[in-house]
């Protein structure tokens, strides 16, 4: 591990963690004053039994929205009978979790329907695409039988584009590595760093060093083979790539970001994605609330937060239940006839919607399997495209999808503003910089997806400009409606965070009625 003085609070409790487990970083946690209550706990499912009233079931419960949030609400609070209806104003369960296949049709606002035409077994997940093994989301999977596999997240055959020019990941980190590391040997070497080091140290920190960098005798960065070789070693020795550039010239293409993405302690490999597409966990937790609790086409026109109960209203309908769990995106939520009072209106439009795009690439020839021998993982670039995804499934299957971007802010509301057609004519030329006319040519059919132009949702996620007095009084019920979603959690853009934020209002909610039970 790296010197304790050099971590941020947030590395040493992640090291904390990983070395001795949950258990040992709450306590480090609550030694440094940061563990709130509610993370002491392990969450307790509702059980029929907490009700301990004889004759009087559960409590009945609107949910709005069948989101991951919604869905993962009305399964928990079902598991003690919860008498739950789902109202979701779209034609279909799992909000921003959506894989789209062949047959599909995507609709936006203000914009033309795109018919998917994906051969069999290509999948495209236009939202969420990949989970941290620490998030609850694995927990979920587990417990609803969803098989998962790996989802490649960083790849050393991917490459990084950066201006203008295009390497292998494998050569950028080498490169910016060696560089790094031969500075740093050096200002050691000649005694810049005494005043920081004992001897000890200096030796322990050059053979690192050396090792880091692949650096040569007189502790130079000359190249390296995990630059990656034109010619792989077999029966000969192999050919190395050319280079490297000098130093100026390798801190000139600025390829930080590309290099530290898998550094995030939520982007860390490996990461996980269901067989078959994201979806899964929406048809296993649609399944498991009940389809004939859930309402779709439901756009709900008013809440009435009442003494002994919530009345909801949607075009066709009206029900008053004991609570409701509203888990709609707060812009959207904050629009609806609402008696939640002054505070709770302003805290609602507090977040602010991000706009975030994609573009499912599909092609009848895996040629960056067969040419960049590129299985899984992502490009790095500085283009408006931002990144490129390779399939982390079926490799050496026939056909395959890309994704050809996955943007997000100005970038996306570029892309979103343009019809699908231009989308993709833009999403080919940027993506054609890195590899070359097939990436042009060789596509089959396409289909893109602005977040900010879906019908109720409105956004890809939202930024809270901080997580201040707003944020913590919606994580508390407002009269009998409690709020639910990744928008109340610090894991915006996340199935866990609408997870856990769903089971934080199901404890809250529970707990209330099995008091008054
Ligand atoms: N959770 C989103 C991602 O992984 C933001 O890209």
């Amino acid at each position: 591990m790296a010197d304790r003085a050099t971590l941020t609070r947030r590395g040493l409790l992640v090291g904390i963690g990983a070395a001795g487990g949950a258990g040992a970083m709450y306590a480090a946690m609550g030694a440094l004053g940061l563990a709130p209550a509610e993370q002491d706990k392990a969450f307790t499912p509702p059980r029929p039994g907490d009700f301990t009233l004889k004759g009087r079931g559960a409590a009945s419960v609107v949910v709005l929205g069948a989101g991951v949030a919604g869905l993962t609400a009305a399964y928990e609070l079902g598991k003690a009978g919860y008498d739950c209806t789902v109202l979701e104003a779209s034609g279909r369960t799992g909000g921003r979790n959506l894989t789209l296949r062949g047959g599909d049709r995507l609709t936006e606002l203000n914009g033309p329907a795109q018919d998917v035409r994906f051969g069999d077994g290509v999948y495209f997940n236009a939202g969420p695409g990949r989970i941290a093994p620490w998030m609850v989301t694995m927990d979920y999977c587990r417990e609803l039988g969803i098989p998962i596999e790996t989802f490649v997240n960083t790849n050393a055959a991917a490459y990084v584009h950066t201006n203008g020019r295009t390497v292998r990941n494998k050569t950028a980190r080498a490169d910016m590595y060696g560089y790094i590391a031969e500075l740093l040997a050096k200002a050691t070497h000649q005694g810049s760093l005494d005043r920081r080091l004992t001897k000890d140290d200096r030796e322990r920190l050059l053979e690192f060093l050396r090792r880091f960098g692949d650096l040569g005798p007189r502790l130079a960065y000359e190249g390296s083979e995990r630059r990656g070789f034109t010619t792989y070693p077999g029966m000969g020795g192999g050919t190395e790539i050319a280079g490297p550039a000098g130093l100026h010239d390798v801190l000139a293409a600025g390829v930080g970001r590309a290099i530290t993405n898998d550094f995030g302690y939520d982007q860390a490999t490996p990461m996980f994605q269901p067989v078959g597409g994201m979806d899964a966990i929406v048809a296993r937790l649609t399944e498991a609330v009940g389809r004939d609790r859930i309402r779709t086409g439901a756009r709900v026109t008013s809440i009435t937060d009442l003494e002994h109960g919530v009345t909801v209203a949607w075009e066709g309908g009206e029900l008053t239940a004991d609570f409701c769990v509203a888990t709609l995106p707060p812009h959207v939520l904050a629009k609806i006839s609402h008696n939640f009072g002054q505070k709770v209106t302003t805290a609602l439009k507090t977040p602010v919607p991000v706009a975030a795009g994609k573009i499912g690439l599909e092609y009848g020839r895996r040629w960056w399997e067969l040419e960049d021998r590129i299985y899984g993982g992502v490009t790095e670039t500085d283009l408006d495209i931002t990144h490129i995804w390779y399939p982390s499934y079926d490799y050496h299957a026939q056909r395959g999808l890309l994704v050809g971007y996955y943007n997000s802010d100005e970038a996306a509301q570029l892309y979103g503003a343009l019809t699908p057609e231009d989308r993709r004519h833009r999403a080919l030329t940027q993506g054609k910089k890195i590899h070359g006319e097939k990436y042009r040519s060789e596509l089959l059919s396409s289909v893109s997806i602005a977040w900010e132009r879906q019908p109720h949702l409105q956004g890809g996620w939202v930024r809270w400009p901080s997580f201040d007095s707003s944020f913590t009084l919606l994580q508390r019920p407002s009269g009998r409606v409690y709020f639910a979603g990744d928008w109340l959690t610090h894991l915006v853009a996340w199935q866990a965070g609408a997870m856990e934020s769903a089971r934080s209002a199901v404890t809250q909610l529970h707990q209330r009625a099995a008091r008054s039970a």
